[in-house]
């Protein structure tokens, strides 16, 4: 894994940003694939930033979340979907028909789970896929646990990953939803680059076993060692358990 390592929380999103700013150049017509949490606000911002400052231009890219939850519409705050539209894509020319979002109100979830890694594929693949880290090491919503799913699958959340979840829903973790679709592990693991991003000391346990720990299913970042092509982005306190 190459580790990239930052003095703070903002230079990581400036750089990361730069990062995807130039992928994008280089490569215009890019199949980008994103995450929500926290953690990418910040690099999202700057991104906007770059759309209006130096034109980066999104217009030929397409994007595939990584995720979304069961049961609620595109249009509930607490949506993935809502969550990227506020966070990213109102303030960037990606053109709507290239945005690719898991329905989490489709009513056969198998069927478009289906269609989700049909569509992938058509696409010709993901060339950059960014994700986030949860607490537990979780990957999009491959939970930990005693199997991982490959492909993009219907998953059950975790008490914890539904309280880390709650701002959206007026805090109250009871109101989060109980299931998710998430493209697994295999669909993660298929995109040509990974670039994990991790910020402040209550990721440093999850990140120090991903980097050092053995790959099981009880963290599932731990997989992305298995990648050729991974880049971790940190911050200080996120990387303080390693010694780099
Ligand atoms: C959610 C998402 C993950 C994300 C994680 C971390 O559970 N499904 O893709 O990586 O949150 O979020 P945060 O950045 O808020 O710590």
């Amino acid at each position: 894994m190459n580790i990239r390592l930052f003095q703070t929380e903002e230079l990581v999103a400036r750089a990361l940003a730069d990062r995807v700013a130039s992928a994008v150049r280089q490569r215009p017509s890019i199949v980008l694939g994103l995450p929500t949490g926290r953690t990418p606000i910040a690099t999202y911002a700057e991104l906007r930033r770059l759309r209006v400052e130096q034109g980066l231009s999104f217009a030929r890219a397409s994007t595939f979340n990584l995720d979304e939850f069961v049961g609620i519409e595109p249009t509930h705050p607490g949506s993935f979907r809502y969550f990227m539209e506020r966070h990213l894509f109102e303030g960037i020319d990606l053109p709507p028909e290239r945005i690719h979002f898991l329905d989490g109100m489709a009513p056969d979830l198998d069927a478009e789970c289906e269609r989700y890694e049909r569509n992938i594929a058509n696409a010709g693949g993901i060339d950059l896929q960014l994700l986030g880290i949860g607490a537990n090491g979780h990957i999009g919503f491959n939970e930990p646990g005693e199997e991982l799913m490959a492909n993009t699958h219907h998953a059950a959340l975790h008490d914890g990953t539904r309280r880390d979840n709650a701002a959206q829903f007026g805090g109250d973790p009871t109101q989060v939803p109980q299931e998710a679709l998430s493209m697994g592990m295999g669909t993660i693991l298929k995109a040509a680059a990974l670039i994990l991003v991790a910020t402040g000391e209550r990721k440093a346990r999850c990140v120090e076993r991903m980097v050092r720990g053995p790959v099981t299913t009880r963290l599932p970042a731990s997989f992305l060692q298995m990648h050729r092509a991974v880049e971790v982005f940190l911050d200080r306190p996120a990387a303080s358990l390693l010694s780099v």
